[in-house]
């Protein structure tokens, strides 16, 4: 898989016409091909949606972790400091999202019930978050889910619909049964209060370390490394995000790479990195936020998992190692550098590897 380094000073900035929502859409499936109560948009959060998101979640989540290990940095050559959302309730960065959009959502939204699709840590998001609202929670999975983010949801007691091979059916499915029930379709990629909500990781982040230089964020949707330009451009316009992708799911990489909705085969075994199609309202933010997007493959991934667990004393899932295993690929990087451990749900078969040397 080629990678493109590129500046944000090479990008054409988000109002130039080649990158109106407009464009984003064409030659790609429509967003909703099911009537939707749900508030799906393509316009991003601002900055002052996203203090208020933090707002209405830190009494709920208290700030995480973000520290640095002296033998990762010595291996990476630089200072990792490394953000722990896998210390969160639901083991992921995604409850952020679920809490924050819970919070903009009315009564009769959630009267109505939610229904998304996931593969694992935003169903876990949403039926956490639904739980606490006293609303019903229906969560499309694709068949390829892992068994215990799947039994995870279930135990927040949310209704679990087993559909379709990947994401894009799991997606197609959700926007049917809103349709159907009158349900309150919360798109796991396009809901400006959900990247709010995401956006609130960097906030802290860049509050507790304003002098970072690059930021390494993993990508399945792009909803949190959108959420990451959004707060940088406030925060440390001069920090660098850094996106992260999969080269066995490179669907929001090849969005990236060609500025408009790009579709992809979905092979990757990381769940949270498993998207087949980019999403319009992310790509719209990172398109010209990113410094760069790095491709890793499969087992790049597990290998930084293994060094997380035995460099970092820390359990992460593939998707929650990408953006390490990114800086441990990229060929050059500045002194201080962030990499987000995005989530720490481990299937059984990932934490016995973790023991390979
Ligand atoms: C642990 C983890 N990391 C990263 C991602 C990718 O995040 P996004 O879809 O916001 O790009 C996900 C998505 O579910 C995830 O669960």
């Amino acid at each position: 898989m080629p990678r493109r380094r590129v500046t944000r000073g090479n990008l054409p900035g988000r109002r130039h016409p080649l990158w109106a929502a407009a464009d984003w859409t064409a030659g790609a499936p429509a967003i909703h091909t099911h009537r939707v109560t749900g508030p799906v948009s393509l316009t991003p959060p601002t900055f002052d949606d996203i203090q208020r998101a933090a707002d209405a979640i830190h009494h709920r989540l208290p700030v995480t972790p973000a520290w640095s290990y002296p033998a990762l940095d010595a291996l990476a050559g630089c200072e990792v400091v490394v953000k722990h959302e896998n210390t969160q309730p639901t083991g992921a960065f995604k409850v952020r999202g679920g809490l924050a959009l819970a919070a903009t959502l009315t009564p009769a939204h959630l009267a109505a019930g939610l229904v998304t699709a996931s593969t694992g840590n935003h169903a876990q998001s949403i039926a956490y978050a639904a739980r606490l609202h006293g609303a019903t929670a229906t969560i499309v999975v694709p068949e390829s889910a892992p068994e215990a983010k799947v039994a995870a949801v279930r135990l927040l007691g949310a209704n679990v619909v087993v559909h379709g091979p990947t994401m894009t059916e799991a997606v197609a499915k959700a926007q049917e049964l809103a349709g159907r029930d009158g349900m309150t379709y919360v798109d796991p990629g396009n809901t400006p209060a959900i990247i709010a909500g995401h956006a609130t990781v960097y906030l802290e982040l860049l509050t507790q370390r304003p002098d970072l230089e690059a930021i390494y964020v993993p990508i399945g949707s792009g909803s949190g490394a959108a959420g990451a330009c959004i707060v940088r451009d406030r925060l440390a316009p001069d920090c660098r995000i850094i996106g992260v992708q999969s080269s066995a799911a490179p669907a929001a990489y090849l969005s990236w790479r060609a500025g408009q909705i790009e579709t992809a085969p979905c092979l990757t075994r990381h769940s949270g990195l498993a998207t087949g199609r980019g999403f319009e309202l992310p790509q719209s933010v990172i398109v010209a936020g990113l410094a760069d997007f790095i491709i890793v493959d499969d087992a790049e991934i597990s290998d930084a998992a293994r060094v997380f667990a035995h460099l970092a004393h820390t359990l992460a899932e593939g998707a929650g190692a990408a953006a390490l295993a990114g800086l441990l690929k990229a060929t050059s990087h500045p002194d201080r550098v962030a990499v987000i451990c995005t989530g720490g749900n481990a299937s059984a078969d990932e934490i016995a590897d973790l023991a390979r040397g």
